[in-house]
């Protein structure tokens, strides 16, 4: 049989968007096989289709090892053999790491569920990823990138046919990514199937071997990553030829306008370390996972609690208790966990936008509905965020633009200072791209702007200048002039050069 699951002619429609029109796909066994496409391509609702998690619309159908293939929900899913690493992480905090990994197929001995042996396997799964962490912790204390490790130990350790992941590396770095691929390689031995959704390009020529593109819900066309380049599946996603991908304007550098000195967390995750930045200029901070980038920020921003060091802010010294604290003095934080921290997914767009810049949407000194769906539809606008309308739920929009409206909410409120976790995690290219060129003016405009990325090629394209962070340290600093993949990596994992 050549293809272990063939899907013809899927469309869905939701209410106002038809997010898929006629679409195909055909996977063969032991292919990794990448489907790209811009961000609301329509990629995760298809995927979604597959594991009973939406209904196609009537019409069309799905082939899995030659039989016709309609499920219900999830559990039907795994059992036929498709299993599914989520792009939108939902764990249960109060569970713990075991049971997490067999929810719905606990290992039983006569008939109890087997908590040792549940253990010991989990502890078995865990080594072999290289983390971290005990199989009896409970979600809470995670990071999202260990979070997304586990859903990834779990993906793996079910008897699938087909994986699916759905950007499994948008939250982790290099080194994990590392472990990933091995665990593909060995997948693709064993001759399953791994349908693979990313928006790093690296990623896809390293570990693909086909790729189906979409674009707007269509189908696009399929084909051999090695017959293909770059550039040419940039231009099958986005319709048209984006030459640079990390465009960088040209801003005056002036003088400093935040500081952070001697940062130590109560919790010791981060150890003295000191950043500053200047009007005008982009700071990158890059790191392995763990290294303490987001700690360090969540820090800053009074979001954990610091027992020692200094924050000033336009020269004056600030006294951070809670985030109202630092917002205040023009300080925004973009976080990486657009979840927990960054969005309410009930609310619409205009409600989302509204919760920061409140005060940039008075009129009369009383919240203006009409100036705040005006806000949004001009970053809708700005940003290329597809939606039906700004009224529309942000749980409902695809995640990369959840993720605008996240940045969205902070550009509002017109900080000097804006430091940003991850900004363009499972943003497409081209919209990454148009990302850049806001940042751009906004140091252009005389405000500094704080980014980490675990994306180093994205770090030493927009930055000008990179601190590196290792082990809840800086370890080390490096200008642009100065700039080298090798130099940067070296100073995450703490090597001399
Ligand atoms: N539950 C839903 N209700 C309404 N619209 C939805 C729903 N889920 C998805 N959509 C819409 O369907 C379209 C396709 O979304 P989908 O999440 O499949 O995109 P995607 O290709 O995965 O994008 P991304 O790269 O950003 O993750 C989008 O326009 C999205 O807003
Ligand atoms: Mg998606």
């Amino acid at each position: 049989m050549e293809y272990i699951l063939e899907l013809k002619d899927i469309s869905k429609t939701f209410p106002g968007v038809k997010a898929l029109d006629h679409v195909q796909l055909q996977v063969r066994p032991g292919e990794v096989h990448a489907l790209m496409g811009e961000n609301g391509a329509g990629k995760s609702t298809l995927m979604k289709i597959l594991m009973g998690i939406y209904k196609k619309d009537p019409g069309g159908e799905i082939l899995f090892n030659g039989q016709p293939y309609d499920v219900s929900n999830p559990k039907e899913a795994i059992d036929t053999g498709v299993a599914m690493i989520h792009q939108e992480l939902n764990p249960i905090y109060d569970m713990t790491v075991y049971e997490n990994i067999f929810v719905g197929r606990e290992i039983r001995k006569h008939g109890i569920v087997d908590k040792k042996a549940e253990i010991a396997e989990a502890q078995k799964l865990i080594d072999q990823c290289g983390l971290h962490v005990s199989p009896t912790n409970t979600l809470r204390g995670l990071t999202v990138a260990q979070c997304q490790l586990i859903e990834i130990i779990k993906a793996i350790s079910v008897d699938a046919k087909v994986i699916i992941m759905d950007e499994p590396t948008a939250a982790i770095t290099d080194r994990e990514v590392e472990i990933l691929f091995g665990h593909i390689r060995r997948l693709k031995e064993q001759g399953v199937a791994i349908i693979y959704i990313s928006h790093r390009m690296d990623e896809i020529f390293s570990i693909c071997d086909r790729v189906t593109v979409y674009r707007d819900g269509q189908y696009v066309g399929s084909g051999e990553t090695k017959d293909l380049d770059e550039a040419q599946l940039i231009k099958m996603m986005v319709g048209r030829e984006i030459t640079d991908v990390f465009p960088k304007l040209e801003a005056q550098i002036g003088d400093v306008v935040f500081e952070a000195k001697h940062i130590v967390r109560a919790d010791n995750k981060v150890k003295d370390v000191s950043i500053s930045v200047r009007r005008g200029e982009i700071l990158g901070i890059g790191g392995l996972v763990g290294a303490g980038r987001s700690e360090l920020v969540e820090g800053i921003f009074g979001m954990h609690r610091i027992s020692g060091g200094e924050i000033i802010v336009k020269g004056e010294s600030v006294h951070v208790h809670s985030p109202k604290d630092i917002i205040q003095k023009g300080v925004a934080l973009v976080t990486e966990d657009r979840k927990g921290t960054g969005l309410n997914l009930r609310g619409t767009i205009n409600d989302n936008i509204a919760v920061v810049a409140i005060n940039k949407l008075l009129e009369h000194g009383l919240y203006s509905k009409k100036k705040a769906r005006n806000a949004s539809e001009e970053y809708i606008d700005k940003l290329k965020i597809k939606t039906p309308s700004s009224d529309q739920i942000v749980g409902d929009l695809s995640g990369g633009n959840q993720q605008k409206v996240v940045i969205a909410k902070w550009l509002l409120s017109e900080p000097d200072v804006i430091i940003m976790d991850e900004p363009t995690r499972g943003i497409d290219v081209g919209a990454k791209r148009d990302i850049y060129l806001l940042i751009g003016s906004l140091v252009q405009q005389g405000k500094a702007v704080i980014m980490i990325s675990s994306e180093i090629p994205e770090l030493m394209g927009v930055c000008d200048r990179i601190a590196v962070m290792s082990e809840g340290v800086l370890s080390g600093e490096v200008q642009r002039k100065d700039f080298s993949q090798e130099r940067i990596m070296a100073l995450a994992s703490a090597i001399e050069v």
